[in-house]
């Protein structure tokens, strides 16, 4: 079992910032803005599918995983809750989240399957945030010029992705899920993820006037395409997954254990007390 500490941010994030936010990256900035425009939405899923995997459990087994998974809910619940605000900025600046009304439509037409499938959609989604995220600890370059706050925030959320990578596998595993549809369903995350993500960056683009510009995609190629790109560069990563013999805790996790070791002034573990706090 992993020990998942909750950690309320210490970041203010009333104050607005700029469209282009991200270095003045036209790309940059709306590719995080459409993964975060995704965020509260999907974690609201993970949140209620490992709560309803965990639920029907044995006995024995929601002893042994139940505090992982309070650990887990607890820390998705703060991104949600984060990324919300974040998100409140980009509505006031007019940008039109698609991707949260696609997954609402997709969560409704979907809730009649197995417990299973929707576990087994939050480890593939998972594992995907987890291998992205141990990528940004890899290039924190890809927020060069950010404000510190934004930083801190999308630093974070990254650490503790990779920190809480295993809890939906291991429900999923507890439930006698099987590798045929866990692979099945992994393949179909990664693509609905491609799909929504790159029209969802578009859109923000078209708002931000800077769609056709050459600039614009010269970016986005070097970000995510490039030998070490977060998409090419994740390639061997995200097909790991595939192996029958793959577990999460197979990749290691030692830039997010340094992340919050070394940035443990920017947040406080849930029920500690605080001195002093922007919020
Ligand atoms: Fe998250
Ligand atoms: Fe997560």
């Amino acid at each position: 079992m992993t020990e998942l500490t909750v950690r309320r941010l210490l970041i203010d994030l009333t104050t607005p910032f700029a469209v282009r936010w991200n270095g003045n990256d036209a790309f940059r900035s709306a590719f995080f803005n459409a993964l975060s425009m995704s965020f509260p939405q999907g974690e609201q899923y993970f949140i209620d599918s490992v709560r309803a995997g965990l639920k029907v459990l044995p006995a024995t087994e929601q002893e042994r995983l139940g505090r992982e998974v309070q650990g887990f809910i607890g820390q998705e619940a703060t991104h949600r809750r984060i990324h919300g605000l974040f998100n409140g900025h980009l509505q006031t600046m007019g940008f039109t989240n698609g991707i949260e009304r696609r997954a609402v439509k997709r969560i409704a037409d979907n809730a009649h399957r197995d417990v299973r499938v929707h576990v087994a959609a939050t480890a593939a989604t998972e594992h995907m945030t987890a291998i992205f995220a141990d990528w940004m600890l890899q290039h924190p370059e890809a927020l060069a010029g950010s404000e510190d706050r934004l930083k801190t925030l999308w630093l974070w959320h990254s650490a503790e992705e990779s920190e809480h990578r295993s809890t939906a596998f291991d429900i999923y595993l507890a439930l006698g899920g099987s590798q045929e549809w866990r692979v099945r369903v992994f393949r179909y995350v990664t693509f609905i993820f491609l799909k929504d993500v790159t029209l969802q960056t578009i859109s923000n683009l078209w708002h931000d006037g800077s769609l056709f510009n050459w600039s614009t995609w010269v970016s986005g190629a070097r970000m995510l395409m490039a030998k070490d790109g977060m998409f090419r560069g994740n390639y061997p990563q995200w097909k790991a997954y595939m192996a029958p013999d793959f577990h999460p805790r197979q990749q290691d996790d030692a830039l997010s254990r340094q992340w919050l070791l070394d940035h443990s002034d920017q947040f406080v573990p849930v029920g500690a007390t605080v001195q002093a706090s922007p919020f």
